[in-house]
């Protein structure tokens, strides 16, 4: 028997402003977009910005449904459409922000496995982590430049599936 183990890495920045100006951009295109969130059942707002190798900053916010399980995350709604309108073009980069209408959400929230496990696809398309900005509404800005390997190490890939 041998133990299996994989680390993850991420950077840890006090302040926002100790980040360079894209990446301050990128976060405050998800705060923007955080505000759009239909999230009236869990009154819980996530704002997602990609940016593409293109330039272009594509956004999403999660949409929610009085069927619960009928709406999806922010991520799956930026990545989504990312992958309807831009089939060709790489995602370089992804802030994801939240904040709660009744608590303080304090420092970063992590995506769901689902949102990890459908961003890494992209990742494998595309050959190329996403790196990955993650900020609540107090507390510290998480950076994992690896993507999402950093969340979920043992995702499930199988190279023959693609066949
Ligand atoms: N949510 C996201 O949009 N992204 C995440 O990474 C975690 C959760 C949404 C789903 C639901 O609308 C609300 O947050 C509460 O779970």
């Amino acid at each position: 028997m041998e133990i299996v183990k994989r680390e993850s890495v991420v950077k840890e920045f006090t302040n926002e402003s100790e980040l360079g100006s894209a990446d301050q951009e990128l976060l405050a295109e998800a705060r923007k977009v955080m505000e759009t969130a239909y999230a009236p059942y869990s009154r819980f707002l996530v704002g997602c910005a990609l940016r593409l190798a293109n330039g272009v900053i594509v956004t999403g916010s999660n949409q929610e449904n009085m069927a619960y399980p009928s709406g999806l995350c922010a991520e799956r709604v930026a990545i989504f459409y990312a992958g309807a309108n831009f089939p060709d073009v790489p995602v370089l980069e992804m802030a994801i922000t939240a904040r709660a209408k009744d608590y303080n959400v304090k420092g970063p929230i992590m995506s769901c496995g689902a949102c990890l496990q459908s961003l890494s696809e992209y990742e494998v398309r595309f050959k190329q982590p996403i790196r990955t900005l993650l900020q609540g509404q107090d507390g510290p800005v998480w950076l994992a430049e690896e993507g999402t390997k950093t969340f979920l190490p043992f995702q499930f890939f199988v190279e023959e599936l693609k066949r």
